[in-house]
């Protein structure tokens, strides 16, 4: 029986399409997986807190030796950690704000990437913790980020991602992207502009 992570990260709910997309890829996940679950993190509607010395100094402390006030600093961690271990799979939406990942799905990042329990440097080399996880991600762009277009170089998302979760093992990702939603504040159809979408999001959730 296999457990589905969804996690999503734009404020616009309704309006927003990666939500929408993810709603999509969870709504298939679901009927090929009649016993799978599925695990809701909504990071619009989760408070997480900045990292601070404090946060450091605990994560970089020996488990054993660390204080009551340390554990309670790590405590969304920890949480957090637990439903990334307990998921075989991660569907993330990411709306582009700024060139970059909007500052809830980095304050979430920021709560995971954990020396050794996300990654490790024995011996002076990197390591992937996250092993044997596969993600999915829906980007959403308001502008247009192809390779070989002018504004490719802009685009801070899917390398981003790409880096921070093959470093901490997570390699086996799939990037889909809905670029040019900006359209959609100036009339184009919203149900034409998705379909090819939601087709390219509903037949790679029957892969997974
Ligand atoms: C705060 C904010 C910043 C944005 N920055 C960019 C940007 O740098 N480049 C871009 O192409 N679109 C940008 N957009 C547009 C969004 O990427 C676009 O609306 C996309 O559909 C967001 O995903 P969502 O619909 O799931 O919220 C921005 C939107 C917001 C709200």
């Amino acid at each position: 029986m296999s457990t589905l992570l969804h996690i999503d990260s734009s404020p616009l709910y309704g309006r927003s399409v990666s939500r929408q997309l993810t709603g999509a890829f969870v709504t298939q996940w679901k009927s090929s997986h009649p016993d799978g679950t599925v695990v809701d993190r909504d990071l619009n509607a989760t408070s997480i807190p900045l990292v601070t010395a404090e946060w450091v100094g605990a994560a970089y402390a020996p488990e054993e030796a660390r204080s009551p006030q340390q554990k309670e600093v790590l405590a969304i961690s920890d949480a957090l950690l637990a439903e990334l271990g307990q998921a075989d799979e991660y569907v993330i939406g990411v709306p582009m704000h700024n060139f970059g990942v909007p500052s809830v799905l980095k304050l979430w990042i920021d709560q995971i990437a954990r020396v050794n329990r996300t990654f490790s440097y024995a011996n002076g080399t990197p390591k992937g913790l996250l092993t044997g996880k596969k993600a999915t991600f829906i980007i959403a762009t308001g502008g247009v980020y192809d390779a070989q277009t002018r504004m490719a170089s802009f685009n801070f998302v899917e390398p981003y991602l790409r880096s921070v979760f093959g470093f901490l093992g997570v390699t086996d990702a799939t990037f889909l992207t809905a670029g040019g939603t900006a359209a959609l504040n100036q009339g184009l159809d919203r149900d034409a502009f998705l379909a090819p979408h939601l087709q390219v999001v509903q037949s790679h959730a029957q892969t997974v």
